[in-house]
């Protein structure tokens, strides 16, 4: 056995507290480096493979405070109506149900505003789907008229999308059911033609919902602010506010609002799509109005 001024001797030869201290502070500095080489490349990567994104925003349970935000909002944005909307939610829907998106409040409330529920109120949505609320807006303004786009249905993003390509025939079915009012009209075009197709068409409200990614979501964007008169609101859906891109949502409907907001081209208002909880990503619906006229 080792004597125990031996131990001592061998301590003091080459583990001193010193040398201990040193080598710690050597690991720490290569530990640094190899973070920081790994920080760098992380931030290269492109954004699809960049997994660390900012974290959602976690909203507390079915909170009032979401409801309430939703409220004033609608109240800022001149709607004073703050009774819940009227009109009758297709069946199974229920204003009070925090997972129902906002859009059917938002046009519920606005069919009850004097400026929209006149006769003739033109409305345009873009991204018919199965028309269920396509239906709904019919009935909502029953003295307008509602313009819708979707993709023809030999379109290959339209058959990839949703698995139509699977239900073909009953999705085509289910739509034309929705659509047969007097009162919509379908075009089974790109949104990119809407200029062609619509020319200098002018609308009240209108409904931004087809393709969430850019180029689309941005010339949809454009081409709906070149359609919008001193009354008009444009309403889009699926607004994230975080650096995101998966198959059905993008950043890039918040980004293209964002600039036209700092160019002085838009004002934009934003509603929480849902009030419910765990709802992630969060999403918003944009209700925007052109700069010159808000208030
Ligand atoms: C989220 S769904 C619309 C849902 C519907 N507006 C609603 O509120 O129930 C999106 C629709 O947009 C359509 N779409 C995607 N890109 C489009 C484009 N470039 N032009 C027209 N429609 C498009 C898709 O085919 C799909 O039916």
């Amino acid at each position: 056995m080792t004597p125990a001024c031996e131990w001592f001797r061998l301590l003091h030869s080459n583990l001193t507290v010193p040398t201990i201290l040193a080598g710690m502070c050597r690991r720490w500095r290569s530990a640094q480096k190899v973070y920081s080489k790994w920080h760098v490349a992380r931030r290269k990567l492109p954004p699809r493979l960049n997994k660390r994104r900012p974290t959602p925003r976690i909203l507390p349970a079915n909170d009032p405070k979401l409801l309430q935000h939703n409220l004033s909002s609608l109240i800022r944005l001149g709607v004073t109506d703050d009774a819940p909307p009227r009109q009758p939610l297709p069946d199974s829907m229920d204003y009070g149900d925090p997972n129902l998106s906002w859009h059917y409040h938002l046009f519920a409330y606005l069919s009850t505003q004097p400026k929209y529920a006149k006769p003739g109120t033109q409305i345009l949505e873009i991204g018919t789907f199965e028309g269920e609320f396509t239906r709904f807006l019919s009935r909502c303004f029953p003295q307008g008229h509602i313009h819708t786009f979707d993709l023809p249905s030999d379109n290959p993003i339209f058959l990839e999308s949703y698995g139509r390509h699977e239900n073909l025939d009953s999705h085509l079915r289910e739509r034309a059911t929705n659509l047969e009012f007097t009162n919509v009209t379908f075009y089974a075009r790109n949104s990119s033609e809407i200029p062609s197709v619509l020319g200098d068409a002018s609308f009240d409200l209108i409904w931004v919902d087809g393709d969430h990614h850019d180029p689309q979501v941005s010339i949809d964007i454009d081409n709906c602010i070149q359609l919008m008169n001193t009354n008009s609101l444009m309403l889009v859906d699926d607004i994230v506010m975080f650096d995101l891109r998966s198959k059905l949502e993008s950043i890039d409907s918040f980004l293209k609002l964002q600039r036209l907001e700092t160019l002085g081209i838009l004002k934009n208002w934003y509603f929480l799509k849902r009030t419910a909880v765990d709802r992630t990503p969060t999403k918003w619906i944009a209700v925007s109005e052109l700069a010159a006229n808000a208030t």
